[in-house]
């Protein structure tokens, strides 16, 4: 059990005073790097044994979950990550006493004491992160209003929340939008809803549950994300107390409860973190054993991982991906919600697919704006032409979005130094990727935002063999 001592060192809050306001301040700031550059020189297959933890895309709503607890929360797996020390600061000035415990990457959260925070604080966060807009449900049922500062993320499209607003709404929520955030309040208490989702959001899913959970009678959801990640949370949800079913074909059924309790839980495994490590063996005809990796959750990116080329062993404790030796194949990839192939995977892929002979084609179907770093690729020597509106394709299974595109790569071409710099977090790996496959040296900047989502990214490249300085 976590120790529940707030003078200890390994404190990460105490209590509400200036300390914990400044880390709350702080909390969006890098994770252990010092500087924004790495200079690389590539051409040196990545070769050993990396470990993962758990998601940043379940770790971080974990943490808002554990608001809705009467008792304290135990996270085990929780990944070094800068989003969850935003989380945590954002936890904090809300009067939630995080402490850690006993093994690496377990926190305990304890909302006993929840309480507003000044909006001047809660500010300071703004454009960080994306969580925060999960904070409304949590902070109406335990304080009966929210602010919350404007939202930052990646820059990858629009990403509006208004899926999430109309769902609050439902649930009673009385929303008014202000020049730095929104501001919520619920008069007549929160009730169950009937909702649909005119797409299967992770995001405005994981904001039902948060809400309904706690919400007077039933709520269902239709056209529900069904994400491993929003099945992990779910599963922390009933742990706490929740009474919540998966039905057949994207819908959830939530039943109301009076009260909820604390939960000790491990974290899902990061699937994005392991593919991008995946890709980035194949790219630079590596051999990489990613531990903690496990097939189910993995098994779309598999099957396109040894389409392209790749070859994996699974193993009870993680799985090996590595170049087998021979070409590598060209592939028609659209992205899609789970079970289809994620966002997140494609960037780092999309590198490998550069040494490929032939044509692939990426059909972006989740963000409309997610190609952004294939301008950097495209001056290192790769051939990618990025279509506006999308093509025409007969591998194509569905038509989905109207804003979609594709991004159409030929290859082989061969890869050379140059400076570029990171753009968001996936893109920014494929980056790291295209400059570890490159001839000669590259410089890659701002690379502060890909701790965002790997946990010790510059320590794993040295245990794996990469040749680059980074004065961090
Ligand atoms: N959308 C709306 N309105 C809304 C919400 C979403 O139009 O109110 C649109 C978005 O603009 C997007 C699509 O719906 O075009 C899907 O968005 P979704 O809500 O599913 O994404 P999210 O919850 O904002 C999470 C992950 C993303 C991941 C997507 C899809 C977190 C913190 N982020 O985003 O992860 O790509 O689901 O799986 O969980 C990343 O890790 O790099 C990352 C971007």
């Amino acid at each position: 059990m976590a120790p529940d001592n707030n003078s200890s060192e390994d404190c990460v809050t105490t209590e509400k005073n200036e300390e914990l306001n400044t880390f709350a301040k702080n909390a969006g700031a890098r994770v252990g790097l010092t500087s924004d550059e790495i200079i690389i020189n590539g051409g040196r297959p990545l070769q050993g044994r990396i470990e993962v933890r758990g998601a940043k895309n379940l770790a971080t709503k974990a943490m808002v979950a554990a608001l809705l607890g009467k008792s304290a929360s135990v996270l085990k797996n929780v990944p070094n990550i800068s989003d969850v020390r935003t989380v945590a600061g954002l936890l904090a000035l809300h009067g939630v006493l995080i402490t850690r415990g006993e093994e690496p990457g377990e926190w305990r959260l304890d909302p006993t004491n929840v309480e507003l925070a000044h909006k001047a604080d809660i500010d300071a966060h703004a454009g960080s992160s994306r969580i925060p807009i999960l904070f409304c449900g949590p902070l109406l049922h335990r304080l009966g209003e929210a602010f919350i500062p404007d939202l930052g993320g990646c820059r990858i499209g629009d990403r509006p929340i208004d899926f999430h607003l109309d769902a609050l709404r439902e649930f009673g929520a009385v929303i008014e939008k202000l020049p730095s955030g929104i501001s919520l309040t619920a008069p007549n208490g929160l009730k169950g809803a009937n909702i649909e989702l005119p797409y299967p959001s992770v995001g405005a899913t994981e904001q039902v549950l948060l809400t309904a959970v706690l919400a007077e009678g039933q709520t269902e959801l239709k056209n529900a994300a069904i994400e491993p990640e929003i099945t992990d949370l779910i599963a922390i949800l009933q742990k706490m107390g929740a009474i919540i079913s998966m039905e057949p074909n994207r819908v959830i059924f939530i039943e109301g409860v009076p009260e909820l309790k604390g939960y000790r839980h491990r974290a899902i495994f990061d699937r994005n973190e392991a593919a991008s490590w995946a890709a980035a063996a194949l790219a630079t005809e590596g051999d990489i054993f990613v531990g903690g990796a496990r097939q189910e959750e993995m098994m779309t990116f598999l099957n396109v991982f040894r389409k392209v080329g790749g070859e994996f062993e699974v193993e009870d404790d993680g799985i090996r991906f590595y170049h087998p030796g021979g070409e590598l194949k060209p592939v028609t990839i659209e992205t899609d919600v789970h079970p289809g192939f994620m966002t997140d995977w494609q960037q780092p892929l999309v590198v490998a697919l550069t040494k490929a002979p032939g044509v692939s084609t990426i059909h972006e179907t989740v963000y409309e704006n997610r190609f952004g770093f294939t301008d950097a690729l495209n001056q290192m020597g790769a051939d990618i032409v990025v279509h506006k509106d999308g093509i025409q394709d007969y591998k194509r299974r569905v038509a989905r979005r109207e804003f979609e595109q594709a991004a159409v790569i030929s290859g082989p071409t061969t890869l050379t130094g140059a400076k570029v710099e990171v753009p968001d977090l996936r893109g920014g790996f494929s980056h790291l990727i295209a400059a570890l496959t490159a001839e000669g040296q590259s410089t890659v900047t701002n690379v502060g935002i890909i701790s965002r989502g790997y946990e010790d990214f510059i320590g794993k490249l040295r245990q794996l063999g990469a040749d680059f300085i980074f004065e961090g």
